[in-house]
């Protein structure tokens, strides 16, 4: 296995209509927008909505660095490979008691959405945890009624595993709601 810490710099991460790198002080315009919808708010558990430019390039620099030097989370920014525009966020992370076990979590900004680069970003980014990190398995929780994560876990080589009753908290309505928990091992990932 490999941990995190031994990697000098945030890896580039080629995943064809996508790249995973790392975020800059130039994303954190596009990241604080993303992480007001409504979608990201709902679904990505603790996504602060009320971040700030100024807060995220904190985030960027001192914060995503200190979770891959500090091994509990591979942070990247998803990125248009032509353009290098930010499109999203893409991570693992690594329970200190299960190091060889991630928890991949994927949003991209409405903009980059509904192109199928959502499929190819978590199929990337499983890519790096099996390949680059020698996980054993990597899992995901996704609320009930997030179909189109649901169907991008699926393409990506995720199967169902279980209902993680009340699992998600919607903070726009207070409610709780049912997540479906996926898992993936080295041999399902999707080409
Ligand atoms: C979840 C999320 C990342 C999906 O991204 P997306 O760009 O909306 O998804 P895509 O358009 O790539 O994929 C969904 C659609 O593409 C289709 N698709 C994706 N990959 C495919 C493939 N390889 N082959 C065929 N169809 C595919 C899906 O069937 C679906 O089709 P639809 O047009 O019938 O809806 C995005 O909606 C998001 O950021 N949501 C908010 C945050 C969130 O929910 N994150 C997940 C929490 S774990």
């Amino acid at each position: 296995m490999r941990a995190l810490e031994t990697f000098p710099d945030i890896p580039r991460v080629d995943g064809g209509v996508v790249v995973l790198r790392a975020a800059c002080d130039a994303d954190a315009a596009a990241m604080a927008e993303g992480l007001r919808d409504a979608r990201v708010q709902r679904y990505i558990p603790g996504a602060p909505a009320d971040a700030t430019e100024q807060s995220l390039r904190r985030y960027i620099r001192e914060g995503v660095p200190a979770y891959w030097a500090g091994g509990s989370a591979a942070v990247f920014a998803v990125a248009d490979p032509a353009s290098d525009a930010f499109l999203g966020i893409a991570m693992l992370t690594l329970p200190r008691q299960l190091p060889d076990i991630g928890e991949a979590v994927l949003w991209l900004s409405p903009a980059g959405r509904g192109l199928r680069r959502a499929t190819a970003a978590l199929r990337t980014l499983c890519r790096f945890g099996f390949e680059e990190l020698q996980l054993a398995r990597i899992e995901a929780f996704t609320a009930v009624s997030n179909r189109a994560m649901r169907l991008v876990g699926s393409y990506a080589g995720f199967s169902t595993e279980g209902v993680a009753r009340a699992r998600l908290l919607d903070p726009s309505t207070g409610r709780r709601e049912d997540a479906i928990f996926a898992g993936m091992l080295p041999g399902d990932l999707q080409p």
